[in-house]
């Protein structure tokens, strides 16, 4: 089968982590004969360095004619001066709106090769820990109308969180069949005990969760949900949140992993289509000096194969062998550990790829 995949590698360690990546699914697609056709586009600061647009109108659109979108890492000090929206993270938001993506779903996995990594008590991880975090991503504070206005304080600056019983209610659903899927527990977080809009996002998952009545469901404030998760993260099994709060939760479970350096994404609408990305950032201090490690958006790569292109062997396969470069003792620098024999992005790909073939 041949698959067109958008590969946006945008900014820092973007190029990177992209093209060991891609080596990844070439090994892919040599053994398993398929052919995975790469079209690079421009997102992020580089976009604005070269056209002065961080999100060109031929980027969305050749992304939104690809099976799926591949994506590094945007934004960067060079562009931190910039305004809100001219900002490269913008680029980021822009796709996933204008690609209608929805739900994110970002699973945070520790691989038994990487126990040692986790920071908390070894209790609490023993046995294996697997969240699966539902981020909402196209609505909630970061698309609410946003402005500056004089107050008699003085000058001020709003964002609003808003949220329409649509958008609660696809988001929820999302997560509701991911739980039948899995141990058929979901939490949804919110901040019911202060927010309106938490107020109708319970009562939407809560009207909802009659369709799935072996669903057991819970509802847990953002504040208690951040310190459970360190607590006992075991009694985690679906969560299903907001875009802010599942921005801040994700980054916090992928630490519980051991480094979020490990971390996928995946950014799905109706249907199939998909964009597939690291949770990490761009960081631009790593980039180019053959130090970052490129696990998280190999994985990345490994969910596009399943959830866009349904090739689950495939899939497996490319996950089989990151754990067995683990195992075999290599680590980048972010999971160094005494006694681990240090590697670099590059060498990651070739390992990761030796274990294909
Ligand atoms: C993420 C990132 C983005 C977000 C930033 C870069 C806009 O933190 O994907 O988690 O907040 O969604
Ligand atoms: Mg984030």
């Amino acid at each position: 089968m041949k698959y067109n995949i958008a590969t946006v590698s945008g900014d820092g360690i973007g190029p990177d982590i992209i093209r060991e990546t891609k080596k990844v699914l070439d090994c892919i697609g040599i053994k398993y004969n398929h052919q995975f056709i790469y079209i690079d586009k421009l997102a992020g600061g580089c976009a604005i360095d070269a056209v002065g647009n961080c999100l060109p109108g031929e980027t969305v659109e050749a992304c939104a004619k690809s099976d799926g979108v591949l994506l590094g890492a945007v934004g960067g000090p060079k562009w931190d001066h910039l305004p809100g929206n001219e900002r490269p993270e913008q680029a980021l938001l822009g796709l996933r709106k204008q690609l209608g993506l929805f739900a994110n779903i970002r699973p945070a996995i520790v691989f038994t090769e990487l126990a040692d990594a986790c920071p908390l008590r070894k209790e609490s991880v023993d046995g294996g820990l697997d969240i699966m975090v539902v981020r909402e991503l196209t609505g909630g504070i970061y698309f609410g109308e946003k402005g500056s206005c004089d107050t008699k304080l003085g000058p001020a600056a709003y964002d609003i969180e808003i949220y329409s019983e649509e958008e609660v209610r696809r988001i929820a659903a999302i997560a509701f069949d991911m739980a039948m899927k899995r141990e058929k527990k979901l939490t949804s977080v919110d901040k019911a005990n202060v927010l309106e809009s938490s107020r109708l996002w319970r009562r939407v998952i809560t009207e909802l969760s009659v369709d799935y009545p072996d669903v057991e469901l819970s509802h847990m404030y953002i504040d208690n949900a951040a310190m459970q998760l360190i607590r006992n993260p075991k009694q985690f099994d679906v969560i299903v949140t907001t875009n802010m709060f599942g921005d801040i939760l994700s980054d916090e479970a992928s630490m519980i992993t051991g480094s979020i350096g490990m971390l996928p994404s995946a950014s799905l609408g109706k249907g199939n289509f998909g964009m597939y990305e690291p949770i990490h950032g761009s960081a631009p201090d790593l980039a180019g000096r053959d130090i970052a490690n490129p696990m998280a958006t190999i994985l990345s790569a490994a969910m596009m194969l399943r959830y866009s292109f349904g090739l689950y062997e495939e899939a497996d396969e490319i996950e089989r062998a990151v754990r067995s470069v683990l195992a075999s003792g290599y680590r980048t620098a972010d999971l160094m550990g005494p006694g681990m024999k240090p590697i670099g992005t590059k060498e990651t790909g070739d390992r990761v790829t030796s274990f294909i073939k």
